[in-house]
């Protein structure tokens, strides 16, 4: 089988590569723009794979989409490429907006015009918005997104199950909820604050950190979207849960348990405008109809990422040079007059 998987060289779609290429008769197109958030580094293991080709591309590029389609001709399409973190997408919806709708609708016309198996569009939980507890999101749950990158998600989501139901094109939508683990950019909760915490900096909670989102590995993400490949029927829906919903707080603390730092580090910050106070999800159907499970737990999950970040900290200092740097003044300076300690 041969899959073209958009924004390969990302946290998620990296991740997805490196597991597909374990099966010697899949290939694997991967298609990037190389964002700050794309890097190759997390491909070293596989670039020099015959079953492996990597092409910088832009999904907006409606012309080197389409001549990608046209000489690769995928049996598959694996949809992750999208500006993917909330806060950014608080100080810059532009790009969010281009890459997560106009780059979903050009791959959907792309695809209209070359006949493709099966389309997945990687999506995520925040589409959902924010749940009273207990209530848990089935694929039924109603879409209230809050932050740009959740309503350009919730957008895309949309404009491909049309596609589905208006063209018939064999297309599937995943909602997965927050992954975490080895080479994602620290500037999501879990790498940041152990990276942080290894630095001996500050770790910045915002607000009073008892927001609850539910952790999910990123290979049993990978799994499910494999599953889903295989199994899933066109013009569904499938949740992909961790089934571990916990505060934030409670995962600093872990991460604090697990590195040896003091409880002084976690400082409160200014709160982000619009936050979500507790995602949960049911992939009840997802596991009826694949049999996919989770197979990784928190806990050991989470000692294998502050282990993999121990040993890579020249991949962690090399993507926190540059342009990180002038991200992290914004977002975190303005917050900073208001810095607390947290009292534990
Ligand atoms: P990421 O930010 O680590 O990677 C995104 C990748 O897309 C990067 O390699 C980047 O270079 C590429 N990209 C961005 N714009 C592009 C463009 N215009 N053309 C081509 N490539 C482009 O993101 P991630 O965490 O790996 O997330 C992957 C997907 O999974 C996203 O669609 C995201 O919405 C979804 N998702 C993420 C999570 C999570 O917790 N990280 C949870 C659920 C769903
Ligand atoms: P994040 O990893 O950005 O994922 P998302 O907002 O998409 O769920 O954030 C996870 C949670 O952690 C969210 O409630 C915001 C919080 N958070 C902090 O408290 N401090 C931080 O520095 C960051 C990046 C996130």
């Amino acid at each position: 089988m041969r899959i073209l998987v958009t924004g390969g060289a990302g946290f998620i779609g990296s991740c997805f590569v490196r597991l597909a290429l374990e099966n010697p008769s899949t290939e694997i197109v991967n298609i990037d723009k190389l964002t700050y958030a794309g890097n190759l580094e997390n491909l070293v293991s596989v670039a020099d794979r015959p079953n492996y080709s990597f092409h910088r591309v832009d999904i907006c590029d409606r012309e080197a989409v389409g001549k990608i389609f046209e000489d690769a001709k995928p049996d598959a399409v694996v949809h992750f490429a999208a500006e993917s973190h909330v806060d950014r997408s608080i100080f810059s919806p532009l790009p969010v907006f281009e890459t997560n709708l106009r780059g979903t609708f050009t791959l959907l016309e792309t695809m209209r015009a070359n006949r493709v198996g099966r389309f997945i569009h990687v999506s995520t939980d925040e589409v959902y918005g924010s749940l009273e507890a207990p209530l848990e999101a089935d694929e039924k749950f109603p879409l209230e997104p809050s932050s740009p990158y959740s309503a350009a998600k919730a957008g895309s989501d949309l404009l491909a199950l049309g596609y589905f139901k208006t063209y018939k094109m064999p297309v599937m939508v995943t909602r997965a909820s927050n992954n975490y683990g080895p080479y994602q950019f620290p500037e999501k909760l879990i790498p940041l604050m152990i990276s942080n915490a290894l630095e001996d900096k500050a770790l910045p909670v915002y607000g009073d950190g008892m927001q609850v989102r539910d952790w999910l590995y990123v290979e049993d993400h990978c799994r499910a979207i494999m599953a889903v490949l295989e199994k899933g029927r066109d013009g569904e829906i499938y949740n992909i849960g961790g089934n571990r919903s916990v505060p934030n707080r409670w995962v600093i603390e872990q991460i604090l348990a697990i590195t040896g730092k003091p409880a002084s580090l976690m400082t409160t910050v200014t709160d982000r405008p619009g936050h979500d106070r507790r995602y949960a999800l049911s992939s009840e159907k997802l596991s009826k109809e694949t049999g996919w499970h989770p197979k990784m737990d928190f806990e050991p999950g989470l000692k294998a990422t502050v282990d993999w970040y121990r040993a890579n900290s020249k991949w962690v200092w090399d993507v926190k040079s540059g342009e990180y740097q002038s991200y992290y003044a914004k977002n975190y300076e303005n917050r900073a007059s208001e810095l607390n300690q947290v009292r534990s």
